[in-house]
């Protein structure tokens, strides 16, 4: 992608709306060079186990409903896109270093939010709607992305490499470029769950 094609991309995701219009996210892109030394910096960090995110995730914590689709996922994720059998604990590993690599991707998307007392809950907001109009961008335009906490668990790293001052915390991260339609990671979707189980109509 160039960097033309990128600003259009940033244009379109810049007209995303935010409560009373603070448009309080901060987003800083890299590639080349600079992704090439944070791609490593992941690597090193994943492999000491030293991760610094800003908010946690922990599916775990997801029952019910929620804990059965998190399960879908992870089958779908290890069994059915890679192959791997439940007992593979190497095998396993290879998924989570091809996530902390971006999937390959050339570009990286980092979404940075101010701290403001109280306020995680609604900025978050405002960065979800920020990050799914980008994604949207980037498909209407013939190129991809996909949205990663798993990248947000270097949070302290990506700040140093790019100069971010501690006031900004990361959300997620955006890897994205050209999709490789013939990766397995692209062969299958899992789908959603039907509309009744998400939605009640009241009239
Ligand atoms: C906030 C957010 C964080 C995500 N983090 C990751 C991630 O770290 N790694 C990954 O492979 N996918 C990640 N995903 C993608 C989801 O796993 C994916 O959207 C979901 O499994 C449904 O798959 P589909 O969108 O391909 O249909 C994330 C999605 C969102 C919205």
């Amino acid at each position: 992608m160039s960097e033309a094609e990128i600003q259009q991309i940033l244009a379109d995701a810049q007209n995303a709306p935010s409560a009373c219009n603070t448009q309080p996210w901060q987003v800083h892109i890299a590639s080349g060079e600079t992704l090439a030394r944070l791609k490593n910096k992941f690597k090193i960090r994943a492999a000491e186990g030293k991760f610094t995110p800003d908010f946690e995730f922990n599916q775990a914590k997801f029952l019910g409903k929620y804990e059965q689709r998190w399960r879908n996922q992870y089958e779908h994720v290890f069994t059915t896109s890679y192959g791997i059998a439940r007992e593979d604990k190497a095998g396993r590993q290879v998924v989570y270093d091809d996530n902390f690599a971006g999937y390959g991707a050339p570009h990286m998307a980092f979404l940075f939010m101010p701290k403001v007392d109280n306020h995680d809950v609604n900025i978050a907001s405002d960065l979800g709607m920020y990050s799914q109009t980008f994604l949207l961008s980037l498909t209407a335009r013939g190129f991809g992305g996909i949205p990663q906490l798993a990248l947000a668990l270097f949070a302290d790293d990506i700040r140093k490499e790019l100069a971010v001052s501690d006031d900004y915390k990361l959300l997620h991260v955006i890897s994205f470029g050209h999709p490789d339609w013939q990766a397995m990671q692209n062969q299958k979707h899992l789908g959603r769950v039907p509309l009744s189980e998400s939605v009640s109509m009241h009239w």
